[in-house]
């Protein structure tokens, strides 16, 4: 019998105890890129999803966001509009400011990057807190795009990410999700 595609990329993803700090279960992709077929598998999930939706650009958060979503993009015959680390984009930029474990930190879009009214899907990796998420959302509201959905592969409902951008009004999408 044949897996379900989420299950088959549930069991790609590499999880490495107490990375980067003492009890963090660090959910690890670069397993399942490495593997073609996988990958494969994965794109093809976000891009059937969002081919009769016809965005008008895929948004991908700084780095692992770049990896699918601008594979995504490609597929999807659109446009790819990078949501960056501070001090990277050289243009007139939008930033937010979110909150980590320790510390903040701060995401940049050019303030040209999507027309207003302009349909958008927002991809990263994961989510767990939800405020990478929840920031690169913001900064596409500032642009004036209409966000359809924000996407992730890996979701982590106890760190309560999900949650928070669903009470915000923001719709949420994910392929898997670890307790
Ligand atoms: C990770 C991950 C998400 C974010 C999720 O990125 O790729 O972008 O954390 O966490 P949150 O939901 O609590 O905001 P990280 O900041 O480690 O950067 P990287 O993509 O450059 O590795
Ligand atoms: N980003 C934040 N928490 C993470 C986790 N547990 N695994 C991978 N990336 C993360």
């Amino acid at each position: 019998h044949q897996v379900a595609p989420a299950d088959y990329i549930r069991a790609h993803i590499r999880t490495v105890p107490d990375w980067p700090a003492p009890g963090v279960m660090f959910r690890d992709i670069t397993t399942l890129l490495a593997n073609p077929r996988v990958f494969r598998v994965l794109i093809d999930q976000f891009v059937h999803r969002y081919f009769d939706a016809r965005p008008a650009a895929i948004a991908g958060l700084d780095a692992r966001g770049f990896i699918i979503g601008s594979v995504v993009a490609y597929e999807l015959g659109i446009g790819f509009v990078p949501i960056r680390k501070k001090g990277k984009l050289p243009f007139a930029t939008f930033e937010e400011t979110y909150e980590l474990e320790y510390g903040s930190a701060t995401v940049e879009v050019h303030t040209d990057a999507v027309k207003p009214g302009e349909r958008v899907v927002l991809i990263d990796d994961l989510i767990a807190t939800g405020g990478t998420m929840l920031a690169g959302h913001k900064l596409l509201q500032r642009l004036g795009a209409e966000v359809v959905e924000v996407a992730a592969i890996v979701d982590l409902p106890e760190l309560g990410g999900s949650a928070r951008l669903k009470a915000a009004g923001v719709p949420v999408f994910s392929l898997v999700s670890f307790e």
